[in-house]
């Protein structure tokens, strides 16, 4: 089944998105009424476990290699390594925003507890809170930043990097007649010039620098943002909305293998060179490219 039609691929992403996307809507319409918060398939105890584990592997990879490790001192630095990064002054969050990565859920959800008056965090901070309309970390000053860095609930979404090239693919960035030639594109363009959709998680959200404090894997948003919201001290009656990553996994699966058998050993290899940050960084159990990562040491 080589040079999958991209039209094929559409129908097949399509489908799942259809059902994902009708859930989302129905979430969506219900508002905030009240549902149970967790997945009881994921139990707290287990929640804290991997995120443990994430954790760990993250501090192991940062401490071997020579990552952004402190806030720079110039402005002009500071903005351009901070550019990612959102927060809510509201319910004290921060988060990495990175598109082709899912998590358009967690946005909207945020979005609709700040808009309720009653939620509030019980965290109590060292400065008066603020409530800003600001969202872009970069655009408070140094004190600020490393104020919402020590204290917030820092939230670091992560996904295959294979499975978000494909989504990117399919978006439509670019406009490659295969995807053999969109990934030769990015290859060819290099890490450093890369655009934002395929640019490793590591360069973008500097997980070395800003001590996220949960490490949140596509597939399985909603059972782990049910305990993460929980922890964080926000009512037990909030209606999270239908996450789609776990209908569409599967179709990832199954699209990751046909697209990753149209791409010339070259490809793989340099690819996973490409990414070899984030598949060091991140344990994805299933990622096509972790295989191919032959030396993980050398940078
Ligand atoms: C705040 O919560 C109380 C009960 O917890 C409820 O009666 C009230 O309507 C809420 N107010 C707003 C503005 O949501
Ligand atoms: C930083 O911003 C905060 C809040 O806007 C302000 O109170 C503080 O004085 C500022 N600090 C400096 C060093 O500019
Ligand atoms: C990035 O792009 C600029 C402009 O196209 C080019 O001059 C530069 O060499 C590129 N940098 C790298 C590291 O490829």
């Amino acid at each position: 089944m080589r040079f999958l039609p991209r039209l094929l691929l559409a129908a097949a992403l399509a489908i799942a998105t259809l059902l994902g996307g009708r859930l989302l809507l129905e979430g969506r319409t219900d508002d905030l009424a009240p549902r149970a918060e967790g997945d009881p398939s994921l139990t707290l105890d287990t929640f804290l476990h991997v995120q443990q584990l994430r954790k760990k592997r993250l501090r192991a990879f940062c401490s071997r290699s020579a990552k952004v490790a402190v806030l720079p001192a110039s402005h002009e630095e500071r903005a351009r390594v901070l550019s990612r990064v959102r927060v809510s002054t509201k319910l004290n969050f921060l988060y990495c925003q990175v598109p082709a990565i899912g998590i358009e859920g967690w946005q909207w959800l945020l979005e609709k507890l700040e808009e309720k008056e009653n939620v509030t965090v019980p965290v109590p901070l060292p400065y008066p809170q603020q409530h800003n309309l600001q969202t872009q970390l970069n655009k408070f000053n140094q004190t600020m930043i490393e104020a919402m860095m020590g204290s917030y609930t820092k939230v670091l979404f992560v996904r295959d990097p294979f499975q978000r090239l494909i989504s990117s693919y399919m978006q439509g960035m670019g406009s490659s007649p295969s995807f053999s030639s969109f990934v030769q594109d990015v290859l060819d363009v290099g890490q450093y010039n890369a655009s934002l959709e395929s640019k490793p998680l590591v360069s973008l959200c500097h997980p070395c620098l800003i001590r996220y404090d949960y490490v949140i894997m596509f597939g399985f948003l909603r059972q782990e943002l049910g305990h993460l919201l929980h922890r964080a001290g926000l009512p037990k009656d909030i209606h999270l909305p239908e996450f789609t990553d776990t209908q569409v996994r599967w179709t990832y699966k199954w699209l990751s293998e046909q697209l990753f058998s149209e791409l010339s050993l070259k490809q793989k290899k340099q690819l996973s060179h490409f990414y070899r940050w984030d598949l060091s960084a991140f344990q994805f159990s299933n990622s096509l490219l972790s295989d191919l990562l032959s030396t993980p040491e050398t940078w």
